[in-house]
């Protein structure tokens, strides 16, 4: 499983990719207004860093426009996956972008036929949100078993991108379901480490040391 870092905050990133944590990055219109940045410079410094997929969404809500953004984006760096939402207007952004070799990352599904339309216009990424669902008492996880279903019954190749990923047992239960990738704060990947036995453990094991009277160093 890809781990992608939902966050336009380049330190935030940067501690993870040294701990050769980040597969990718995924921004949203949210997400850089958050980080008090200029869209197209923050875009870059994250190309930079990171190797792998970097998110970057489009704000227009008609095809045309959405097109002209995402080809303006895409020319930031070879990395860039152009974000639409999915809507008839992304969708025929993602099917020319795609078809120019760029990726993309189609975003805000909620349905497993919204995730069936991406995949027939060639999105490189779809995006389900399951914290979003989960807040309104719809099982999110549920959405990203269904799509798995139903691109394995096709071949389709989208790669599925758990977002809105809220807490730990999101990753865990996207992973087991086979989601391709997660996009998830940093905050939320850092708990990923974290285990009242493992601290306690620890404790025991300095107590004990302490004991010993020796040094390694
Ligand atoms: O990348 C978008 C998505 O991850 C948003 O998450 O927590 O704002 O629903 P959230």
């Amino acid at each position: 499983m890809k781990f992608f870092v939902d966050t336009a905050e380049i330190d935030a990133i940067a501690e993870l990719h040294d701990l050769g944590m980040v597969d990718g990055v995924t921004t949203n219109p949210s997400l850089i207004m958050k980080s008090g940045r200029d869209i197209l410079e923050v875009t870059k410094e994250i190309c930079d860093l990171v190797d792998g997929p970097v998110s970057a969404e489009v704000v227009s809500l008609e095809a045309d426009d959405m097109i002209a953004e995402g080809r303006k984006l895409a020319k930031i760096a070879d990395n860039i996956a152009v974000k639409v939402p999915l809507t008839w207007a992304g969708l025929k952004t993602c099917k020319i972008l795609s078809d120019e070799g760029h990726m993309v990352n189609v975003t805000l599904c909620f349905s497993a036929n919204q995730a069936l339309l991406a995949a027939k216009s060639g999105a490189t990424f779809i995006s389900p949100f399951i914290g979003r669902l989960d807040d309104i008492n719809i099982d999110g996880m549920e959405l990203i078993a269904d799509i798995r279903d139903i691109y394995d019954n096709y071949g389709f190749e989208t790669q599925i991108l758990a977002a809105s990923i809220r807490t730990v047992n999101h990753i865990s239960d996207a992973a087991k379901i086979g989601a391709d990738v997660i996009t998830a704060p940093p905050g939320v990947i850092k708990k990923l480490a974290d285990h009242p036995l493992t601290d306690a453990g620890l404790a025991a094991f300095m107590k004990d040391w302490a004991k010993t009277g020796q040094k390694i160093l």
